[in-house]
């Protein structure tokens, strides 16, 4: 029986509000207790000093491109990238090759996780048959494969019929729906925030509205069904604003934003860089100071990472004509923690955006501390400084905006079923 004492961290357990000294000790595959001053016998020891020890980080929107894109990812490598970032639950989104739209491509991923993903990985199934907004999916019959959500992330579904029944279906299976924002009338060919920056680049914008228009008739479809709604990647301020008044009014509806949203404008696409390219587009100062202010009283959620795994031939080629998204798994903790930083979260508010809030949307027995939970813990360094080379990283793409740049914080080891699978020193360790 193996038993591991993390001793002598700062633990950060949002769902107790616990933010303080303490050891935690896994047995079994479990956490077995978190107090301070423990002295378990016979325990493997990890020295956590200096560190925050938090639940493992669950990632509800990520992209590992398995099956039929393994070029770009698989199952394997998305796995090593995700606990080299200190995430030990992962939700892969349903735009595979053949889309995730039918039990057997769900029993598939879950297949090759449980063989060769130290990470746990949740697949999210497609809302309509071949994301093509049309025809719906079996949502019961996925669900009980194991898909924890539905969406056609990726697209958007434009057919408002369509999304009322896929919303009212995923009442039956209980599970939300996860949109995916954009109006296509809107966006057209947009690859850039419509303004300043598009119209000095010369590139056709991507208006702020085209994500509003399409969040305000989800939350409205969303009250005439009652059914849970997640707004994936929210980047504008009025999206965050929609989003606080249904809050208010007492709809059903969750919502994410991404570390890029969170960190860097539309200015960044300055260059040109394909790395700064990804569906919906960066936006103003005024929208990312928006999202910050979301996430800080509880509008938005969850911090997801949108991890987009795409090929160096991909990117490499004229802006039109990249294909959107950017990698995150291995930056995400570095990048949002610039949020505590600056003080626009608690370090207990971070941590909750990034494990209990993530895993209560897609009701997952993990994101917390409590005897008895999944043995999955990260021990976080949150003053280490590294330099982020994607050529050096787990991930087999390397399509990240933070290339070349010095980050502070990081993952320093990632514990999944009280097993050690990734240590910063020595790589990831298993399976
Ligand atoms: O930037 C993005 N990339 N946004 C999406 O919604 C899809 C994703 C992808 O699959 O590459």
């Amino acid at each position: 029986m193996a038993r591991v004492w993390i001793r002598g961290g700062r633990v950060l357990d949002p769902a107790s509000g616990w933010d303080g000294p303490a050891d935690v000790v896994l047995e079994d595959g479990r956490i077995a207790a978190v107090a301070p001053g423990l002295a378990p016998e016979g325990a493997e020891v990890f020295d956590a000093s200096g560190c925050w020890v938090a639940p493992g980080l669950v990632d509800l929107h990520a992209h590992l491109r398995e099956p039929g894109q393994e070029y770009k990812e698989d199952i394997a490598s998305g796995g090593r990238a995700a606990v080299a970032g200190g995430f030990t639950t992962v939700a892969c989104m349903a735009n595979t090759d053949p889309v995730n739209d039918d039990p057997s491509v769900t029993d598939y991923i879950l297949d090759r996780a449980r063989q060769d993903s130290p990470a746990r990985v949740r697949p999210i199934a497609a809302a309509t048959k071949g994301l093509k907004g049309e025809v719906m999916t079996e949502m019961v019959a996925l669900g009980q494969a194991g898909a924890v959500a539905f969406s056609d992330d990726g697209k958007t579904i434009m057919d408002s019929g369509v999304q009322r029944r896929v919303l009212e279906y995923s009442r039956l299976a209980d599970k939300p729906v996860i949109v995916h924002a954009e109006d296509r009338t809107l966006v057209r060919d947009g690859v850039v925030n419509e303004g300043p920056v598009s119209t000095r680049l010369g590139l056709p914008g991507n208006p702020a509205a085209a994500e509003a228009v399409h969040v305000a008739r989800d939350l409205l479809l969303a009250e005439l069904t009652g059914a849970h709604l997640h707004v994936a990647h929210v980047s504008t301020a009025a999206a965050v604003g929609l989003l606080r008044e249904a809050r208010a009014r007492g709809i059903h509806v969750t919502a994410e934003a991404t570390p890029h949203h969170l960190t860097l404008t539309d200015e960044a696409a300055l260059g040109f860089d394909t790395n700064t390219k990804m569906a919906p587009p960066l936006r103003s100062r005024a929208d990312v100071r928006a999202c910050r202010e979301g996430l800080a009283d509880g509008t938005i959620d969850a911090i997801a990472t949108d991890h987009a795994p795409h090929a160096v031939h991909e990117k490499e080629v004229e802006f039109t004509a990249a294909p959107p998204g950017v990698i995150g798994f291995e930056t995400a903790l570095a990048v949002v923690l610039e949020l505590v930083r600056e003080g626009a979260l608690t370090p207990l508010q971070l941590v909750a955006a990034l494990t209990w809030n993530p895993a209560r949307i897609l009701r997952l027995p993990a994101g917390r501390l409590e005897r008895g939970a999944p043995g999955d813990v990260v021990v976080v360094d949150p003053a280490a400084r590294w330099l982020y080379d994607p050529a050096k990283g787990f991930s087999k793409s390397r399509n990240s905006p933070w290339a070349g740049r010095t980050l502070e914080g990081r993952a320093l080891a990632t514990f999944v079923a009280g097993r050690l699978v990734y240590h910063a020193d020595r790589g990831v360790l298993a399976p």
